[in-house]
């Protein structure tokens, strides 16, 4: 990475023009997990305190180029103001000569959330007259939405080809973090992978077995290699149209000497449901309508001893059906595994991805793991190893 941060340069008096992230989870207007205006909030304050003058952009859901009440911003401010400890103005647009004036009139200290980049179609076409018109805003860009940085819009791509970008604290926290877990990992490393299908992961791991030393599957996915591998899987999800990815990827590991470490035992149900009754066999024994939906408990014990010789595990993607009990079991115990190994010190944790964070905190482990990543599409593209925009124009600025 060759950008700057924001925290390396006087802000005193300087205009900034903040892309974040604070497209959070809201029901009805309300806000129902702040974590991620949280997390943008502590990085901020220390701004605010010396005195930076702070224009936050950011999207709100998908209104694709309309204005869409329903995706305004302004359920954020209050939630944003409580995190800062100070007042927030709310723009009601975020380009055009009154948020010009607006953002002019700040004083140090002082920061105000434009309304939904998304109201206006340049955001996604990553249109440059749209970027000059949210330049016009600052005098400086910070980019500080790591999970947007998959995006090549205006507000994290486009304005960074105009004014002097630098990275924001929580995109130095973010890279940091995937930077020590990915880029250069302390071996052993160990990534667990799960999710539903192979077919959303191939990327994800043909990058991870040319990284790490072991990659745990779980999760629907892991049914696909048991069927490339001859065994019956009943009525499990599988992609029998990705068998040749698996022997690509199965290819891949053995060249690389990375283990692939799959369940050797399953739970399985005949109905998908909250409450089924399960029984634990030997993957080689599914019935004919039987739905695998967890790991069963032989496999738990050699995944654990697994993340044992772990000095870095990366995490993406539940090992079974978590959303439904008793099929939480194996993510929830090598969840718990991989908090204590933390805990005492002994490897470095890193996860993100939607499903997998909720997963951390059925389990009540989040706050145990290294780092959580709040990004979700971002951070599956960093794992596959791909240059995201986003960063890419950060490291293109030749900010002084
Ligand atoms: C996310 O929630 O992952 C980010 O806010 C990006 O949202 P998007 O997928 O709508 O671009």
């Amino acid at each position: 990475m060759s950008f700057r941060s924001i925290k390396s340069i006087p802000v005193k008096g300087k205009r900034l023009v903040v892309r974040a992230d604070l497209n959070a989870p809201c029901k009805d207007g309300v806000v129902t997990d702040a974590t991620r205006i949280e997390r943008f909030a502590a990085g901020l304050k220390p701004l605010l305190d010396d005195g930076a003058r702070v224009v936050v952009l950011s999207h709100f859901g998908r209104p694709k180029g309309q204005i869409m009440p329903e995706m305004s911003l302004a359920p954020i401010v209050p939630v944003l103001a409580a995190a800062l400890g100070r007042s927030v103005k709310f723009q009601d647009t975020c380009v055009g000569p009154e948020a010009e004036a607006a953002a002019a009139n700040l004083n140090n200290g002082e920061v105000m959330l434009c309304e939904n980049l998304r109201f206006h179609a340049g955001e996604e076409a990553n249109d440059p007259a749209f970027a000059a018109q949210l330049a016009r805003l600052g005098e400086v860009y910070v980019n500080d939405a790591f999970s947007c940085a998959h995006r090549a819009h205006a507000s994290t791509e486009a304005i960074a080809n105009i004014l002097p970008a630098f990275s924001g604290p929580l995109m130095d926290e973010e890279i940091g973090a995937l930077t020590e877990a990915l880029e250069n990992p302390k071996h052993p490393a160990v990534a667990l992978v799960g999710g539903a299908k192979v077919s959303s992961k191939i990327a994800v791991l043909k990058n991870l077995v040319s990284k790490v030393d072991y990659v745990i599957i779980g999760g629907g996915m892991a049914n696909t290699f048991f069927f490339a591998d001859g065994h019956d899987i009943g009525k499990s999800l599988c992609e029998k149209d990705q068998i040749d990815t698996v022997r690509e990827v199965q290819a891949l590991a053995a060249k690389a000497g990375c283990e692939l470490v799959l369940p050797s035992d399953i739970v399985y149900a005949f109905k998908f449901e909250d409450g089924a009754r399960s029984t634990i066999a030997d993957v080689t024994e599914c019935p004919p309508e039987g739905i695998i939906l967890d790991a069963g408990p032989k496999s738990v014990v050699r995944f654990r001893s697994v993340l044992a010789r772990a000095q870095t595990i990366l995490w993406n993607g539940p090992l079974g059906a978590f959303e439904i009990r008793p099929f939480e079991q194996a993510t929830k115990q090598v969840a718990l595994e991989a908090a204590e190994l933390t805990r005492s010190g002994l490897v470095t944790s890193v996860a993100g991805g939607g499903d997998t964070v909720a997963a951390l905190n059925i389990a009540g482990v989040a706050e145990d793991f290294t780092y959580v990543s709040s990004a979700g599409g971002a951070f599956l593209e960093w794992l596959e190893g791909k240059e995201l925009p986003g960063i890419a124009a950060l490291n293109r600025n030749k900010a002084a």
